[in-house]
This record gives structure tokens, sequence and C-alpha cells, in this order.
């Protein structure tokens, strides 16, 4: 007996020092990436970006340049409309919001939705908060800073492979009104089936289910893989010493991250997560 416990302290301690150990490396490293403007510039997103981009996107006269990046949130919206009655006065959560792009889009999609971002580093929620007028904290996306059941759809997108998954469905869970939506776009160094198994998991510890999982890997490759102007202006405009780093975020032809994702070692996804409806008690039921 005492053995097992011995086990699990260790356990604990070892995970809460993984996350910490992440999160304060996240935070230095995001903090100096959005800090730096050559690096960061005229961007207003940070993710890979896929193709097709949908009319909608080009419509919304957003920006030219990053359509792909604007798509990966268009992707979203659209797997939270085919899940509820999509109206525009929900209260909806960002974690991870980067450079604010997505919230510059959302409040175009939804102008007069309540929305609300989070991120851990503050660069980013002082570059966001000059491109969309929104609510924004810095705040660890383990330990949400709001009540329970106060938002009715949840967006991460890349940022949830930072994250401890279980941690965060907790979490994510806990301040999701029933019936509400947690979409996830991303990318993981495993298989599509390895990382749905892995989410599938996780959600129905916490009783949430997946509503939706789909591999958007091909669509990821199809943007690396075209001829992009912009991609090389970008990567000129980056100091020789990170262009490597560079490359591997733009997933060019060549970096390793383009290799792992044509061998199937890496996978991008959409996820969509649904709280089930509230429940009524047996008091409840008897009084109704
Ligand atoms: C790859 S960027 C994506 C930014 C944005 N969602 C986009 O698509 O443009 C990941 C973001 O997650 C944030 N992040 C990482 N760990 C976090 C945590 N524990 N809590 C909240 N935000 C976190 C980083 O600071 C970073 O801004």
């Amino acid at each position: 007996m005492q053995k097992i416990i011995n086990k699990l302290a260790v356990m604990s301690v070892k995970g809460t020092q993984q996350i910490l150990h992440q999160k304060a490396i996240s935070r230095w490293v995001y903090n100096h990436i959005y800090y730096s403007r050559w690096l960061t510039g005229g961007m207003i997103f940070f993710n890979t970006g896929l193709v097709p981009i949908d009319d909608e996107v080009f419509a919304s006269g957003i920006t030219d340049t990053q359509n792909p990046q604007a798509q990966t949130y268009h992707e979203a919206i659209k797997a939270y409309r085919r899940l509820t009655d999509w109206h525009d006065t929900h209260q909806v959560l960002e974690v991870g919001c980067g450079l604010g792009g997505g919230m510059h889009y959302l409040r175009r999609m939804l102008p007069s939705a309540c929305l609300v971002a989070i991120d851990l580093s503050m660069s980013a929620i002082r570059r966001s908060r000059k491109l969309a007028p929104c609510f924004y904290a810095q705040a660890d996306a383990h330990a949400l800073p709001f009540q329970d059941a106060s938002f009715d759809w949840i967006l991460v997108v890349e940022c949830l492979h930072k994250l401890n998954v279980e941690h965060f469905f907790l979490e994510a869970g806990r301040i999701l009104k029933p019936e509400g939506v947690i979409c996830i776009v991303d990318f993981r160094a495993t298989t599509f089936q390895a990382i749905s198994q892995r989410l599938q998991a996780a959600c129905t510890a916490q009783g949430l289910h997946i509503a939706e999982m789909t591999d958007l890997t091909e669509r990821v490759l199809q943007f690396a893989e075209q001829p992009q102007q912009h991609q090389h202006t970008l990567l000129n405009a980056i100091p020789w010493p990170f262009r490597w780093l560079g490359r591997e975020l733009l997933v060019t032809p060549g970096s390793n991250r383009h290799s792992s994702y044509v061998q199937g070692q890496r996978c991008y996804y959409l996820c969509a997560v649904q709280k089930p409806a509230a429940r009524l008690s047996n008091n409840d039921q008897l009084t109704a």
C-alpha cells in the first residue's frame, strides 16, 4: 500500500513539474516571438494554415496574405454551426489567442457575441488588444479564471499540443455550458488514430463526448506545397540563424515537419467536443 502511495506522489510531482516546465518555456518563447516584429511584423495569425479557402473567408476581407490561417478558424466555425443553432449572442472563449487574428475574424463573423480570449503570453494579449476589441486576460489554460458553465463555445487553435490534455478538458468542461462545444484545431506528432484515441479517453473521463474528429493533414500539405510568394517573403525577413525554424513552422518541403506529415508520423486535425445537456435531478423531476 505504502509503495502505491509513494508511486502516486512521485507521479503527481513529476506531472506538475512537467506542466510548470512547459508553461515557463512556452511563455518565454511566445513573449519573445510576438515581441520581435522582425518575425511576426505583418502577421495577425500564428498557425500553419490550410487550403482550399472558403468563399466566406475571401468575402470577410480580413487579410489577403493570411487567408489560409483564417481558414483554420473557419473550420472551427463550420464545426460549431453543424453542432448548434448558430446565433450571434453566444459567449465565446478563445484559449491561446496569439496575435489576435482569430478574435479579429470572429468579431466579423459574430458581431454581437461576447468574445473573451486568454493567452499565457503578455505580448500576445497586448498585440491582440490593439487588433480586435474583445475581453482579454493573461491566464493559463490549465486554470481558467471563469465561473462554471459560463461559455457556449471554446476555441483552441494550435494550442492543445502545449497543454496537459486531461487537465485542460477538466477545466474546459467545467466552464462550458450544457450542450456547449469545444472546437480544437491542432497538430500532433503522432498518427491521426493515436490522437483520436487519446482525446476520446480524455473527454470520456470528464463526461464529454467527441462529436466530430476530422483529419486535415492533406489540406495542410496542399497549402505547404503550393508556390507561395508570401511565405518566401516571410522567410527572407527572418535573420539567417533562425530561418530553419521558419521553414519548420511553415512546413516547407524539405523540413522535418513536412516529411513527418508526409510519412504519417504527424497529423493535423479538427476535434469538436460537446458537453451533454444538463440532466434533471430526481428532485427537479418530482417538482417539474
Ligand atoms: C501556435 S500559437 C497559436 C495562436 C493562435 N491561436 C493562432 O492560431 O494564431 C499558440 C498560443 O498558445 C499560447 N499558449 C501556450 N501555452 C498556453 C497555456 N498554458 N495557456 C494559455 N495559452 C497558452 C501561446 O502563448 C501561443 O500564443
